[in-house]
């Protein structure tokens, strides 16, 4: 690779503060696979004398990066790369493990996990385990295992438990407006699987992916791994902005997050929505509707599912229980237009059988004895309230901090200055705050910085106190 002072030289923008500058051109040369996975960076007084700059800018850049998930940091050893350039193109590469040219993608792409400090204050995407009714749940357990144990016990049907699908199709054609019956439904064990299985079976090597501006790690991820070019698509105040005047290539896919994007929780327009089917259509193309958490919507009802308007089957509808029940249930499912069933079906068989039988009749129960409505119901107020207090706590730092699109979901993102976001985040981390820069969720160029803030999980006494350090944090 160029050496780093040269490329640091290069790439210089004086108008950016220096560890602003060293990010960059340190996050450029990991994309562009400069500096490979797992290789190891200079230590920060090196790299500082190397660059003639301090030593305290180098550490800004490295802490920020580290919070971005491009490095990996170890008391005493070093920092290192923690991910793989993003592959332009699919081509050969020998690998020290050996793996094939499709493992070495799926590798380099990397998984969607929230690596740094899983359980820390702010988290994201995180239900409430102490408001689950976990007794209620033990019970309904015992009471499956004893009545229909051995049935449970042999393998199952890898699209799903009859009775699961029934209870989701009746769940979806009711609260979401999604036009299906259990037939059309294949029960997975995650969101994550759906987007995999989804990219493996309908993307070659080097078809256009379509996905939102800033987003889903976990659908990029996905698409990068089969090989797939992604285009980034941005999103305003409407979601996902497919007319801009750029050409976009035509899409095998288009992935989007119409009810809650994720990560800026934007509610899609119906004209959007309109136009976007349509655009499906036109390029006769599918559309991955990932509905991840629209069961908590506290200001307004939701705006039904995309899937209920598609006129011409291009939708494929995900959705999962990690945030309405519990994530390691590992229980999420796919409504598939009907051709597809049973090519999704085979391919699940083959890459992993079925979902746990007893935590799927478990679920069935759950939703057909009325708990499941309630607990949504309830965890809708409790949810609220919380996000209302961290609005309020906010409020004070309403100058540096502002809250966007706060109408629902289990965080929200705010708009933090641009070169605070380095500083603030590291700051935090130290702290053990989970502070997620917004940054991290661009594919190209980043419009927005600040964090994605969980608190649906957090007590009422620690969402005042995370603020608190906050508060120190940003001093
Ligand atoms: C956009 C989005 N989709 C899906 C999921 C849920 O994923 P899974 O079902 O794999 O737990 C998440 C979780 O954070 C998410 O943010």
């Amino acid at each position: 690779m160029p050496a780093l002072p040269i490329l640091f030289a290069a790439e210089s923008q004086p108008d950016l503060p220096l560890h602003e500058q060293l990010t960059r051109t340190l996050r450029r040369a990991i994309l562009a696979g400069h500096l490979p996975l797992d290789s190891r960076l200079p230590a920060t007084r090196v790299l500082a004398q190397d660059l003639q700059i301090s030593r305290s800018t180098v550490e800004l850049a490295f802490s920020r990066l580290e919070a971005e998930g491009y490095l990996r940091r170890q008391v005493g050893v070093g920092s290192f790369v923690a991910i793989a350039a993003q592959p332009k193109k699919p081509r050969p590469r020998k690998t020290a493990a050996g793996l094939s040219q499709r493992g070495q993608l799926i590798v380099e792409a990397g998984a969607c996990r929230d690596a740094a400090l899983p359980f820390a204050a702010f988290t994201a995407g995180q239900p409430d385990p102490a408001a689950f009714p976990r007794e209620l749940w033990g019970k309904m357990t015992q009471q499956r295992w004893k009545k229909d144990g051995e049935r449970l016990m042999r393998y199952g049907d890898s699209q799903g438990l009859p009775e699961l699908r029934e209870a989701i199709a009746g769940y979806l054609a009711q609260s979401r407006g999604v036009v299906c019956d259990a037939a059309q439904i294949l029960v997975l064990t995650s969101s994550q699987q759906a987007l995999q299985l989804i990219a493996q079976l309908l993307i070659d090597p080097n078809d256009t992916v379509w996905l939102e501006e800033p987003g889903y790690l976990g659908a990029r991820n996905a698409m990068l791994s089969a090989g797939a070019k992604v285009i980034p698509v941005p999103v305003d105040d409407e979601g996902m902005n497919t007319d801009i005047s750029r050409d976009l290539s035509a899409p095998k896919l288009i992935y989007t997050t119409p009810s809650h994007q994720y990560p800026l929780g934007v509610t899609m327009s119906l004209p959007r929505r309109m136009a976007l089917l349509e655009q499906a259509n036109q390029h006769n193309t599918w559309i991955i509707e990932d509905d991840y958490d629209s069961e908590f919507s506290y200001d307004q009802r939701p705006l039904p599912a995309l899937q209920g308007l598609d006129q011409h089957g291009r939708v494929i509808y995900v959705g999962t229980f990690s945030k309405v029940l519990f994530p390691s249930l590992r229980i999420a499912y796919v409504v598939l237009p009907p051709d597809l069933m049973k090519p999704f079906v085979n391919a699940r068989a083959a890459f992993d059988g079925h979902t746990p039988q007893l935590a799927q009749a478990v679920t069935a129960d759950f939703m057909h004895q009325g708990h499941f409505a309630a607990h949504i119901r309830q965890m809708r107020l409790l949810y609220r309230s919380r996000r209302d207090l961290l609005l309020a706590c906010l409020q004070p730092l309403s100058q540096l901090i502002q809250p966007v699109n706060v109408n629902g979901g289990l965080q929200f993102a705010v708009e933090i200055a641009q070169h605070k976001e380095a500083t603030w985040t590291a700051a935090g981390l130290a702290k053990g705050l989970a502070l997620r820069p917004l940054s991290q969720f661009y594919f190209d160029d980043v419009k927005k910085t600040g964090w994605l803030l969980g608190y649906a999980s957090l007590s009422n006494t620690q969402i005042s106190a995370a603020v608190n350090t906050l508060k120190e944090c940003i001093r």
